[in-house]
């Protein structure tokens, strides 16, 4: 059995300079596939909203459906750490909406930790979760949460503001920080000025690590591609394929065979 992989590990894996890997998941196979390929961080992420749900944008996803998907991802993950990402409106209310619903996913679907968009804006979140013994990776830069105040989702570049939204997320004891949407060059240097390791979408080749979303990597989408996204597989073409020549074998009477037949 693989040893497990922690918080701590992440924060060895930094200091080893050895890159972290996270993928999203959002249900119980690809999870397994995911998990015994390698991958270390298994995010629950609520882009679930978008690519499981088709939904326009991630606003929608409610605390119920992440604790859902989220517990049948802890179900396949023996190895990689499996972080549940808090859906808009389950942290913004109140400070301990924010806890409850924090701890929720530790308790109820076996993640080992949660994560937040913010930064400066949700320090106390921050430091109210880790104080109840939920870890904490914070979520800065293009957040998609906000996509309406951000006037839709475009690349972040204050690079004073995505630097003390980093440093103050870490001095409130968040374990790691996503950096979404920004220049390489801002995420690198946050990432030369954290103690705690930064994972990258969007935002270069030196961050401490990378995440890209399943169904992106997988090519499950139809559509456009991103700039950031790199595509190592063309699963909806193979589905596609696989699904008509189904549904011709059973048109032709091809399907079952003898070899199916009781
Ligand atoms: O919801 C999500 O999948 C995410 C990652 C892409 C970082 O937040």
């Amino acid at each position: 059995m693989p040893q497990a992989v922690t918080i701590k590990t992440l924060m060895d894996m930094k200091q080893k300079q050895t890159r972290i890997v996270t993928l999203t998941a959002y249900d119980y196979p690809f999870a397994r596939i995911a998990d015994e390929a390698g991958v270390d961080v298994l995010l629950v992420g609520d882009s679930l909203g978008m690519v499981v749900q088709g939904g326009a944008s991630t606003l929608g996803v409610t605390m119920d459906e992440m604790i859902y998907h989220t517990g049948i991802v802890a179900r396949g993950a023996k190895r990689a750490l499996v972080v549940g990402d808090m859906p808009f409106l389950s942290y913004q209310v109140s400070l301990s909406e924010a806890v409850y619903n924090a701890g929720r996913f530790l308790k109820e679907s076996g993640a080992a930790a949660v994560k937040l968009e913010g930064g400066a804006a949700v320090v106390d979140r921050i430091k109210a979760m880790t104080d109840a013994g939920i870890p904490v990776q914070a979520h800065i830069g293009l957040t998609p949460q906000s996509v309406h105040q951000l006037g839709g989702y475009r690349v972040q570049r204050n690079e004073e503001r995505l630097l003390l939204d980093a440093e103050a997320a870490e001095s409130a004891g968040a374990f790691s920080v996503v950096l979404e949407g920004i220049p390489g060059e801002i995420a690198k240097s946050i990432t030369s000025a954290l103690k705690i390791p930064t994972i990258g979408i969007g935002a270069g080749r030196d961050c401490d690590g990378q995440v890209l979303v399943l169904h992106d990597i997988l090519g499950l989408n139809a559509g456009h591609v991103p700039k950031f996204v790199k595509q190592y597989a063309a699963l909806r073409n193979d589905a596609m394929q696989g699904i008509e020549s189904f549904i011709r074998e059973v048109r032709e009477g091809a399907f079952p065979g003898d070899e199916h037949t009781y």
